[in-house]
């Protein structure tokens, strides 16, 4: 299976960029084939038309020829997704938000047949500061993934103090999906 780790990271190193080893880790471990698509390079969306453009029929983005065409494609082919990012003002990273207001507007289905509809995603955030502001992350992820039909597998919070127990949790949900569990099966 394709798994495609989304990152709203801008940075190579430090404790996101650790989670994101471990799951990348733990998909391969399951026999995946990874990828890590970095959004931070994309532009927000220009909010066409006073509010719907015509991505909304087409499902594309007009401005897409800035990498956004080709983020899309990834995720479409991708079997699965895990969603990563640092909390920034106690919010998902600006860049996340950014890329995945528009992929929303390109990918919303509220009937199971969009592009993100069954597709099991993980949702990994890091308040790497205080600690605070993971629950808003993991709702501004959840509710994307409601409007997109995407079917959420995991949600992980991170913090400074708890990294060294969930690191081993982000790997092993990553291996999960990638060796074929599914969302309801008891252990
Ligand atoms: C602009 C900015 C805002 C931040 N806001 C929060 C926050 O609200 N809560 C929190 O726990 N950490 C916050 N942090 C800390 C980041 O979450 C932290 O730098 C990062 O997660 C540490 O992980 P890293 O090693 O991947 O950078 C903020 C950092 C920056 C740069």
């Amino acid at each position: 299976m394709k798994f495609l780790i989304v990152s709203g990271n801008p940075k190579n190193d430090g404790l996101t960029a650790a989670i994101i080893d471990e799951v990348a880790r733990g998909a391969r471990d399951g026999g995946a084939e990874v990828e890590i698509l970095r959004v931070e390079k994309l532009e927000r969306c220009h909010v066409c038309n006073g509010g719907w453009g015509e991505c909304r029929a087409t499902h594309k983005c007009v401005f897409g020829g800035d990498g956004f065409d080709e983020a899309q494609a990834k995720i479409k082919a991708a079997d699965a997704l895990a969603l990563i990012t640092p909390i920034y003002w106690a919010e998902i990273s600006e860049s996340l938000k950014g890329f995945i207001d528009r992929l929303r507007r390109c990918e919303f289905s509220f009937d199971g047949t969009g592009a993100l509809s069954g597709k099991q995603t993980l949702i990994a955030v890091n308040a790497g500061g205080s600690g605070n502001g993971i629950i808003t992350a993991v709702e501004q992820l959840d509710r994307f993934c409601q409007h997109t039909g995407a079917v959420i597998f995991d949600r992980l919070g991170f913090n400074r103090w708890n990294h060294d127990y969930k690191r081993p949790a982000a790997y092993a949900a990553a291996r999960a999906i990638a060796e074929g569990r599914k969302n309801g099966e008891s252990l």
